[in-house]
């Protein structure tokens, strides 16, 4: 398998890999960095358990090879608290019961964050469209 020499910022931190040609976004985040906030679920993008931002837009990491983020700006759940504070759609998911047993909740806050980047006051049939490829099975 050829290996690419990438870069990303990822939370605001700069890396550069070489990655196998077929190595997955989520591995990287996951297995190279450590950061394991993001989670597999089915692998197959059907669960959005894995989605992060990549240059803004919410992607399934599972289903998005590590070479197609070379250049781009990649955000995970580890990025969105600052400086201890959790960021207000952390806070809200906790304040209103929004998980269950979590594995999804990474996800899903991603997701909402896409939306709300993009529409800050969303109607409810824009939220659903946003949020209905993240799946809870709880
Ligand atoms: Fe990526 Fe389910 S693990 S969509």
């Amino acid at each position: 398998m050829s290996r690419q020499i990438i870069s990303m910022k990822v939370n605001g931190f700069q890396h550069r890999l070489e990655v196998p040609a077929n190595k997955r976004l989520i591995d990287v985040l996951r297995s190279d960095l450590a950061l394991t906030g993001t989670k597999e679920g089915c692998g197959v993008g059907v669960c959005g358990a894995c989605t992060v931002l990549l240059d803004g837009r919410a992607v399934s990491a599972c289903l998005t090879f590590a070479f197609a983020a070379n250049g781009a700006e990649i955000q995970t759940i580890e990025g969105l608290a600052q400086g201890g504070e959790l960021h207000p759609l952390q806070t809200a998911f906790v304040e209103k019961g929004g998980l269950q047993c979590g594995y999804c909740t990474p996800g899903q806050i991603m997701a909402a964050k896409a939306l709300l980047d993009e529409i800050p006051a969303p109607s409810v049939a824009e939220i659903k469209h946003a949020m209905m490829g993240n799946l809870c099975r709880c």
